[in-house]
């Protein structure tokens, strides 16, 4: 599965590069708004870090109105991913900005039905978000394992990359689902490291090594 950052914030992407964890960088309008950098600015800083797909969301309604904006988005750097929302004219600028050669993520997926037509209007990435439907009760998980299911029934070439990622449990659920991606913030990827018994086992053979005077270096 691959890793990608849910931010804008350039520190945190770039620790989390250097040690090989992101294969691309999500972000989203409230995301920018939170990094206090223009739009354009901000993406290009990312695009130059990263050498994975960078999806940057169009805020236009109207299908003409996203797809300009999905050229001037896709000229800020060759990994650029446009992102729309799936709604009827997001996936009208989908069509015609990934029959142009761009790479296209459709977000705000919220059921298998709207996955579908992402597919079916040539996404590179379906964004299903998990968190918003866990939020109202709903299992955000099932829509993961249904839309990966689908695609896989017939061959979609679109990849799932699971989004709204709340804990590092969400993580290893989407990978066992088989999700192609999960994009999630910094904090939920490093949260993956943490284990209480790891904290415990480490305390232990500190203070096993200080009471043995064991040195290394
Ligand atoms: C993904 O592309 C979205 O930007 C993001 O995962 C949304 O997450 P949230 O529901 O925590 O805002």
């Amino acid at each position: 599965m691959k890793f990608f950052v849910d931010t804008a914030e350039i520190d945190a992407i770039a620790e989390l590069n250097d040690l090989g964890m992101v294969d691309g960088v999500t972000t989203n309008p409230s995301l920018i708004k939170k990094s206090g950098r223009d739009i354009l600015e901000v993406t290009k800083e990312i695009c130059d870090l990263v050498s994975g797909p960078v999806s940057a969301e169009v805020v236009a309604l109207k299908a003409d109105d996203m797809i300009a904006e999905g050229r001037k988005l896709a000229e800020i750097a060759e990994n650029i991913t446009v992102k729309v929302p799936l709604t009827w004219d997001g996936l009208k600028a989908c069509k015609v900005l990934s029959g142009e050669g761009k790479m296209v993520n459709v977000t705000l997926c919220f059921s298998a039905n709207q996955a579908l037509l992402a597919a079916k209007a040539g996404a590179t990435f379906i964004s299903p978000f998990i968190g918003r439907l866990d939020d109202l009760n709903l299992d955000g998980m099932d829509l993961i394992a249904d839309i990966r299911e689908i695609y896989d029934n017939f061959g979609f070439e679109t990849q799932v990359l699971a989004a709204s990622i709340r804990s590092a449990n969400h993580m290893s659920e989407c990978a066992k689902i088989g999700a192609d991606v999960a994009t999630a913030p910094p904090g939920v990827i490093k949260a993956m490291a943490n284990h209480v018994l790891t904290d415990k086992g480490l305390a232990q053979f500190v203070k096993d090594a200080e009471s043995a005077g064991i040195k290394i270096v």
